[in-house]
């Protein structure tokens, strides 16, 4: 009986079409639904904050230069990437990325917990040309970083816009922004960005977590 009727689909080829739309649908939703749920649920532990004025100016520049091209921000739970760089992501830590950065080409090194590693100094000789402190580098320099001043005028609209989203930015930290920016130049505030990370976003429970669990999530 039953193989009667699945003969009757197979024979009908627009009756097959509709009902593989519609099982495909089915499996896609039982799939991305709960993702999306999820994605909701993960709210911002103790430790990670929204970026301040400086440091979310200093994102934008991250990703107007493109340094996700060679640099991921995604520490993976295995235990060489641990012991190399610190105790793996969490979702959490991102909360306040938008897009995030975790990317997934390293030519160069993860960055997710690059903050604090070297001085601003050795980021401001590095970003000009990368090989006066590492002389086999081969990541570009940003010179013109030195040159161009943040503009003071763009930054609150930019904290409207993620308080929109849902970044807890109150109106005092909107007000003082474009100070907070002002006369500062792009590689002071990608400097900042980069000193932040892994700090300012890492929840207080993982702070002080190093590579001692081998990766083990
Ligand atoms: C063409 C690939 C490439 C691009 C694009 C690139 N980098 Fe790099 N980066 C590297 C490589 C390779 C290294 C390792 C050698 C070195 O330290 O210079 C590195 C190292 C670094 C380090 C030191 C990391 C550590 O733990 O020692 C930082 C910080 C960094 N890059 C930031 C940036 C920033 C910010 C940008 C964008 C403005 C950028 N990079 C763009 C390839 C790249």
């Amino acid at each position: 009986m039953a193989f009667k009727h699945f003969e009757a689909i197979e024979k009908h080829a627009g009756l097959l079409g509709v009902l593989i739309a519609v099982f495909v649908s089915i499996g896609g939703l039982a799939e991305i639904t709960p993702l999306f749920m999820e994605a909701h649920a993960v709210k911002a532990p103790p430790g990670v904050q929204p970026y301040d004025a400086l440091r979310l100016a200093g994102r934008d520049i991250y990703v107007r230069e493109g340094c996700y091209l060679c640099h991921s921000q995604m520490i993976r739970a295995l235990r060489a990437e641990t012991e190399r760089y610190g105790h793996y992501s969490t979702a959490a830590e991102s909360v306040y990325d938008r897009p995030f950065q975790w990317g997934s080409k390293r030519t160069g090194p993860d960055l997710a917990r690059v903050g604090g590693k070297y001085s601003d100094q050795w980021h401001v000789l590095h970003m000009m040309n990368p090989r006066q402190v590492v002389p086999q580098s081969n990541m570009p320099g940003y010179p013109w970083l030195l040159d161009k001043k943040i503009d003071p005028d763009l930054i609150q609209a930019k904290m409207r816009t993620l308080r929109r989203l849902g970044d807890p930015y109150s109106d005092a930290e909107i007000a003082a922004a474009p100070a907070a920016v002002k006369d500062k130049t792009e590689m002071d505030a990608l400097i900042a960005y980069l000193q932040g990370l892994g700090v300012k976003n890492e929840p207080t429970s993982m702070k002080g977590t190093q590579a001692t669990d081998g990766g083990a999530p």
